[in-house]
């Protein structure tokens, strides 16, 4: 798929992984926000070609102004100091969900 002027939204893209996708991202020519709320990830890790924004993916105002004129989502916030689901509604039937695994959700039970 080509990228090239595609207008892409990266939900944790100031973190370790998802700095490493804006980066490929705006490589291939795509217009990348970053959706981050700096809980662990660092402004200086967010591509200097990418718009920062810095907010809350459980925040619905947020998220929608964040998905205006949006053609693809990458969804890699997460908070990965604990075991939970972060989830992410894009639109009134469609959510997608980042399932954090570490060892001790399994000891939660
Ligand atoms: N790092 C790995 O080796 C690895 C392997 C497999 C899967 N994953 C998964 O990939 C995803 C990203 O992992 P990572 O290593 O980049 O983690 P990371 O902690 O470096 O990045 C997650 C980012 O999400 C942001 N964030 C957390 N809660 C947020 C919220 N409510 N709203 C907006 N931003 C929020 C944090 O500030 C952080 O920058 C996670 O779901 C993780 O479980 C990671």
């Amino acid at each position: 798929m080509g990228l090239t002027g595609k207008s892409i939204l990266v939900t944790g893209g100031a973190g370790f992984i998802g700095a490493h996708l804006v980066d490929s991202l705006v490589a291939h020519g795509g217009h990348v926000t970053v959706l981050n709320n700096l809980s662990t990830g660092v402004r200086r890790n967010v591509n200097s070609q990418a718009v920062l924004r810095v907010g809350d993916v459980e925040d619905d105002r947020v998220v929608g102004k964040s998905r205006e004129g949006v053609e693809i989502v990458f969804h890699l916030a997460a908070d990965i100091s604990r075991s939970s689901w972060i989830h992410l509604r894009l639109r009134r039937r469609h959510e997608l969900r980042t399932q954090v695994c570490v060892p001790n959700r399994f000891a939660d039970g």
